[in-house]
């Protein structure tokens, strides 16, 4: 099933030690050591984990980029610039934690993006609905509301991760037909409205497993995995990766 892309994120996760060991183990996979496989690791250890897979094929990602597009006086803030200086090729959007907890919007997301863009990193958008707004039966509009930030990309490529809130890290997987419903919704979007990417990619993340990973892998618009928790165990994500 070649062509899939596969990003774990560990979220606030690991320590020093414990993240090298992590990137060890999956560097001594073969599924895993390669071009289509990413790790998107705190920020705090990207640039020893870059380091680390200097001459390898697993791409190095952060889980967020800051929205100034210069260097400044914005303290605790990390630059698509710096980001690309130590090796990072991709980098997660408006992942709905950061939605929730930091309240990002979609004028900071569009900065973001942008950044990622011009430091020749690829910005992966996550978008996805709650259970409330599945359930009110309004999903697509949040949906397109939240990708409206790709109509105002002027060029470059991005990916998009289509995560339903409900179903990160609840054990709550959409079922094939919701993914594939939505997916197919977020391709036709982007063809009506966004400045073309290269391709449109579109990732899905939600409980993920080693289990699940081969039959969300083969549902129709499913170009890849955006992956939590089972990013953190190697055994794990060595199998979601034989999948792709
Ligand atoms: O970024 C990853 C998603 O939030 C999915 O997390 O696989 O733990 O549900 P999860």
């Amino acid at each position: 099933m070649a062509g899939k892309l596969i990003i774990g994120n560990w979220k606030m996760n690991t320590r020093a030690q414990s993240a090298q060991s992590l990137v060890d183990a999956l560097l001594e996979q073969p599924a895993c050591d390669q071009p289509w496989v990413g790790v998107a690791a705190p920020a705090v250890y990207l640039a020893a984990l870059g380091a680390r897979l200097q001459g390898r094929s697993i791409r190095l990602a952060a889980q967020d980029v800051s929205a100034f597009a210069s260097d400044g006086a914005y303290t605790g803030e990390i630059s698509a610039a710096m980001l690309q200086d130590i090796g990072c090729a991709y980098v997660l959007v408006g992942h709905s934690e950061r939605r929730q907890y930091f309240a990002e919007n979609n004028p900071q997301l569009l900065a973001k993006m942008n950044n990622a863009l011009a430091a020749g990193i690829v910005p992966v958008l996550c978008v996805g609905e709650t259970l409330e707004q599945r359930e009110q039966g309004d999903y697509l509009e949040v949906i397109y509301q939240q990708l409206a930030v790709l109509a105002e990309i002027n060029a470059g490529e991005y990916l998009i991760a289509y995560e339903p809130v409900w179903a990160i890290g609840t054990g709550k997987v959409a079922t094939l037909e919701q993914i594939a419903e939505i997916h197919s919704a977020i391709k036709t979007w982007c063809l009506q409205n966004a400045k073309p990417s290269a391709s449109i990619r579109v990732l899905y993340g939600g409980s993920v497993k080693a289990e699940n990973a081969e039959s969300i892998l083969m549902t129709d618009n499913v170009d890849g995995a955006l992956v939590g928790g089972a990013s953190l165990d190697a055994g794990s994500f060595r199998m979601i990766c034989q999948a792709a």
